[in-house]
């Protein structure tokens, strides 16, 4: 299910099931609606949530059945995890997660790209006090430049969470290398890894907006 490019690193994981494949192609259409788009990605961030969290130890718990006892695999306490959504659009993947980890804590990051230069500006800062004992998931649609996700992973280390890993559905080659290039040792999760950016910053052929198709705001 789940592959690394030979061509980039390791450390960059193609979640490739049919599924997410398939949701991820209705999302990329151009006519498919706010409320359609929303569901999918909320349905997909279910899919990569459960690839992204398979490294999750477990530890035995004894229990009880209606017909006997036995030793359970249960998800192991001391490893806690903290989702941060880069705002706006990483919204969408948190919901789906949160979905699959309710009691998974929540950071968010207000980033957003000045449109004439594409650098990042800081609005929102908001962690929760035990980061320190969390595995991180920092979570943003869409890895197109990079400059969002190298900067709020800048910014996410600061607080020093055990490990950090990060979540998109959509990448292009240029985002990957950049982050990774400043970032080599946080692993990249993404469904897929699209042609290229054009001069705007946006992924082609990707999906436009990821925020505005998510919420409706174009
Ligand atoms: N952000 C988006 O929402 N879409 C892109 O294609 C690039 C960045």
């Amino acid at each position: 299910m789940e592959s690394s490019t030979s061509a980039k690193s390791a450390q960059v994981n193609i979640i490739e099931h049919p599924l997410i494949q398939h949701k991820l192609t209705l999302m990329r259409r151009a006519e498919t609606s706010t409320a359609k788009f929303r569901a999918l990605l909320h349905e997909v961030s279910m899919l990569l949530a459960y690839e992204v969290t398979r490294d999750l130890p477990i530890k035995l718990e004894s229990i009880n059945t209606p017909m006997t006892s036995m030793m359970a695999p249960v998800l192991a306490p001391d490893k806690k995890l903290v989702v941060v959504s880069i705002m706006r659009a990483g919204q969408g993947i948190l919901d789906g997660i949160l979905e699959l980890m309710p009691s998974a804590r929540v950071g968010h990051i207000g980033l957003y790209r000045d449109p004439s230069t594409l650098t990042v500006i800081e609005y929102y800062f908001k962690l929760p006090h035990d980061v320190g004992d969390r595995d991180m998931i920092v979570v943003d649609p869409m890895l197109a430049t990079g400059n969002t996700a190298v900067a709020a992973v800048n910014r996410l280390r600061h607080a020093e969470p055990r490990s950090i890993k990060f979540l998109c559905l959509l990448a292009a080659p240029e985002g990957i290398q950049h982050f990774r290039d400043i970032h080599p040792d946080v692993p990249i999760y993404t469904a897929a890894i699209d042609e290229k950016l054009d001069s705007h910053g946006y992924i082609l052929p990707g999906l436009g907006d990821a925020g505005d198709r998510l919420f409706g705001t174009k």
